[in-house]
């Protein structure tokens, strides 16, 4: 039951999704769903947060302690994603708001996707498409656009989190080689042919390196020019986690002096990244609009997920995937 209100709880959802989705938490709330393509200006958001109970957020919107210390009825901040870098936790749990997440709906998704700009970068095939519409395909030729093969090569995974070991599986699928690095003190579930070594090593060996860690302030350019010089020449790197985790600068240098073999990105620094960045000029970079977790059954997932972690507050339960299960819930 809710709280004693004399209102039913409002909720501010920032973008549409399914539409299922949205009848369900209009049984229990008030909703309204912000109406553009794009995300609410900042400006918009805290003057949205300061009304509702609940929001129900994107990855494109921040969700920083100023907005939550104006926000006094916020119960619960969820997030339609597994990544948490757009909110503030901390300050949400000093505030007895609850964060909710979309973890395990979405992992399948993002590493077939990791997995496709692996493919993508190894074997050059936005560049071809990119000629073949250009009227540039003039005949087969013994040398065109010849690639990296990634059958039975070496692939390096940082992070060994579900996404992490959902790519594993698809690289021991094309008998790849399995390195990777772990935060955990205990190994997590075994994939069979992964071994766990040091970051040093695994870049120095990997032929493809995909990255899967969440941002935080210790994972923020975990990828520079130090990282990328102990990688192999000609090596290819994947990241579908979070674009600052790469020093996106040395990264163009690395690839533009011809040390790296190509990059497959679906998250850049900033995001849309500025039509004028140099990787784009690069033939070798693959570059997708951070959709990791775009298939139609995640995103449907997700946006259940993220509804249920909300009426479970408005009911005063803490979220199913609560990010800060610690928290106290404010009455
Ligand atoms: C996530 O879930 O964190 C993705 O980046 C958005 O789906």
């Amino acid at each position: 039951m809710y709280r004693k209100a004399k209102t039913r709880p409002r909720v501010f959802v920032t973008r549409a999704i399914a539409p299922e989705a949205i009848a369900k938490l209009r049984k229990h709330s008030i909703v309204e769903v912000w109406p553009r393509d794009t995300p609410p200006p900042y400006a918009e958001l805290i003057r949205r947060a300061r009304e509702v109970d609940a929001i129900l957020a994107m990855v494109t919107d921040r969700i920083d302690a100023p907005l939550i210390a104006s926000a006094p009825r916020l119960r619960v901040i969820s997030n339609l994603a597994v990544g948490l870098d757009n909110i503030d936790v901390a300050a949400a749990t000093a505030a007895g708001i609850a964060v909710g997440h979309t973890p395990e709906v979405l992992t399948d998704a993002t590493a077939d996707l990791a997995f496709a700009l692996l493919m993508a970068a190894a074997r050059r095939v936005a560049e071809g498409d990119r000629e073949v519409r250009a009227g540039k395909w003039q005949t087969w030729g013994p040398a065109v656009l010849l690639g990296h093969d990634v059958y039975g090569a070496t692939l390096g995974i940082i992070g060994w989190g579900q996404i992490g070991r959902a790519m594993a599986r698809r690289g021991r699928g094309f008998n790849m080689r399995i390195l990777y690095t772990s935060r955990a003190t205990r190994d997590r579930e075994a994939v069979s042919g992964a071994t766990r070594v040091s970051m040093k090593r695994l870049l120095q060996r990997s032929d493809f390196v995909s990255l899967h860690v969440p941002l935080t302030p210790q994972t923020r350019h975990l990828i520079g020019p130090k990282e990328l010089a102990l990688m192999k020449p000609g090596a290819i790197l994947i990241n579908t986690a979070r674009g600052p985790v790469i020093d996106q600068r040395a990264l163009y240098r690395s690839l533009k002096a011809g040390k790296l073999g190509g990059a497959g990105l679906d998250v850049t620094d900033p995001e849309p990244i500025r039509a004028d960045d140099p990787l784009l000029k690069l033939p070798n970079v693959v570059i997708t609009p951070h959709i990791g977790s775009a298939s139609h059954t995640s995103r449907n997932k997700m946006a259940d997920i993220a509804i249920d972690n909300i009426i479970a507050v408005l009911e005063g339960r803490l979220p199913r995937f609560c990010a800060n299960q610690e928290v106290v819930l404010r009455r």
